[in-house]
């Protein structure tokens, strides 16, 4: 079966100290917690130093964005090798904040996944529609074309590794959590899909997150649907003791 994966995007927060310091009361928080994997992914700046706080404890390091190209004239950006050379193991990819205020596009979100494989980075995969999109009635083809899109050319054994976040973006930062019948019909819509294009087994080893103001006192409502893996997490994220609180309500 799958183990769920409860990820905290701390998105622009945090400086090295107090990322330090989330570390430092968090891991005791967690320590000998079992059915939920658990990864942390703080700002580019804060990684080298939770890399080797987090090392030998359960918890893994995650970026939350990357570059597809390996090196180069890219003033700004972030190649998947300087991640891996710091021990990231998940790097988030097409994060609806990237898509709608940075402008990304599927195609450069499905570079960047295929770059994150290439480099043996597990990718968290963003996926979701907007509440103009819901109400018209255009979540199921938002999601397919989004999941579509950002799969094209793997292989089925990458898509079994792969992680995909369903982040509806109307619930993200807001209060308004989808309700956890909403979320685990679009997660079973997208393994339906992932079945259909790559095989069961591909389908069956896929984690599909849902995200999207998650906290400690509803993830136990997503984490009871079969096909809900997990939670990626924002603000929730944010204070040791209760984004400890939210993963052991998970797990
Ligand atoms: O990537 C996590 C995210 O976008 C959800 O944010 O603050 O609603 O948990 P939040």
């Amino acid at each position: 079966m799958r183990t769920p994966l409860i990820a905290a995007n701390w998105k622009m927060h945090k400086t090295v100290a107090e990322a330090r310091s989330f570390v430092e009361a968090f891991l005791p928080a967690v320590r000998g917690l079992e059915g939920a994997d658990i990864a942390l992914c703080p700002p580019f700046t804060a990684l080298a130093a939770v890399g080797p706080l987090l090392a030998g404890s359960a918890v893994a390091l995650g970026a939350q964005d990357l570059y597809h190209e390996d090196r180069g004239a890219f003033t700004g950006e972030i190649a998947p090798g300087m991640l891996t050379e710091l021990g990231v193991r998940y790097v988030i990819v097409g994060h609806s904040e990237r898509r709608t205020l940075f402008g990304e596009t599927d195609e450069l979100v499905r570079a960047k996944v295929a770059a994150a494989f290439r480099h043996g980075l597990t990718p968290i995969l963003c996926v979701g529609e907007q509440l103009a999109e819901r109400e018209a009635g255009r979540t199921e083809a938002v999601v397919t074309r989004q999941v579509e899109a950002a799969l094209t050319g793997l292989e089925a054994a990458q898509v079994e590794r792969l992680v995909i976040a369903y982040e509806p973006v109307w619930a993200i930062g807001t209060g308004r959590a989808a309700t956890a019948a909403d979320a685990g019909a679009v997660c079973r819509l997208i393994r339906d899909r992932i079945r259909a294009a790559f095989g069961d087994r591909a389908a069956r080893g896929l984690r599909i997150q849902y995200g999207g103001s998650v906290k400690a006192d509803n993830i136990a409502d997503f984490a009871r649907d079969p096909d809900i893996d997990g939670a990626l997490v924002g603000g929730a994220s944010l204070d040791p003791q209760g984004f400890a609180a939210l993963v052991r309500a998970a797990a």
